[in-house]
């Protein structure tokens, strides 16, 4: 079974490249399933109804989000018990959303979990223990668990790699935009990359304008961010399961341009 896992969705120049890409990807690659991180799908903050609908649409399996989860109110309507968009699961008790899912596909049922770090991002549970104890909660209801660990230290994901190494049959870093080189199966037999990268406009930084961000790092002054276009990439990773031990056999990361 090949899993599509897409990187960061931003903006309208992510948005519509995927529309362009993902039918081109998923025929010439054989896709049976796609998680994608939509965190900045809509304006680069947030996820909006329309763009939801489309991601579901092009046959996006389950969405992942991250510190942009509730960059904009149409999450709110968004979550609903139904559907498979699943934010961090260790936000507090209590926030809207769940922060995992089971679906089923090529008689295999997936678990997905998405969780975040809290290096450089935002103070909340640990997410070591929350996918500790998520596992534990739902592994005998699943034959393959999938981790999107959205997280900005590197040294954060490759611990949480080795955390769940042997537990998860893939865990994948999102959240910087770049993608890493990392790509490997570590020694217990989890797949790992510490980040998917972007997919959105080439000539930005992280899917802003450079100049903008240029400025921002010289002057520390607030700039209204102003998104990049042009030239659109997509990044991510092909995830790879044995059909008969469940385990992953290879990760492969794409990155296709225009
Ligand atoms: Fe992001
Ligand atoms: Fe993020």
């Amino acid at each position: 079974m090949k899993i599509l896992l897409i990187g960061d969705i931003f903006g309208e120049c992510g948005m519509n490249y995927v529309k362009y890409m993902l039918p081109e990807i998923v025929d010439r690659e054989s896709i049976d399933m796609i998680i994608a991180n939509a965190e900045n799908a809509s304006g680069g903050n947030g996820l909006s109804y329309a763009d939801y609908d489309a991601l579901i649409d092009l046959g996006v399996d389950v969405i992942t989000m991250g510190n942009h989860t509730f960059g904009r109110k149409d999450i709110l309507k968004i979550f609903t018990n139904e559907n498979s968009v699943i934010r961090p699961i260790n936000y507090p008790e209590g926030t809207p959303g769940k922060g995992s899912v089971i679906i089923n596909r090529c008689s295999k049922r997936i678990g997905v979990i998405n969780a975040m770090g809290r290096v450089n991002i935002m103070n909340i549970d640990c997410p070591f223990k929350a996918c500790e104890k998520e596992i534990e909660a739902i592994k005998d209801q699943t034959d393959i668990i999938i981790v999107d660990f959205h997280a900005d230290a590197s040294s954060e994901k490759r611990a949480m790699g080795y955390f769940l190494d042997g537990k998860a049959a893939c865990v994948f870093g999102t959240h910087t935009h770049v993608q890493t080189a990392d790509e490997c199966i570590l020694p217990k037999g989890t797949a790992y990359i510490s980040d998917l990268g972007m997919t959105g406009a080439a000539e930005s930084v992280l899917g802003v304008k450079p100049d903008i961000i240029i400025e921002r790092f010289m002057y520390s002054m607030p700039q209204k961010f102003d998104h990049a276009d042009g030239k659109a990439k997509l990044c991510g990773a092909i995830l790879t399961i044995d059909d008969v031990t469940n385990k992953a056999v290879k990760l492969e990361r794409i990155a296709e341009s225009e």
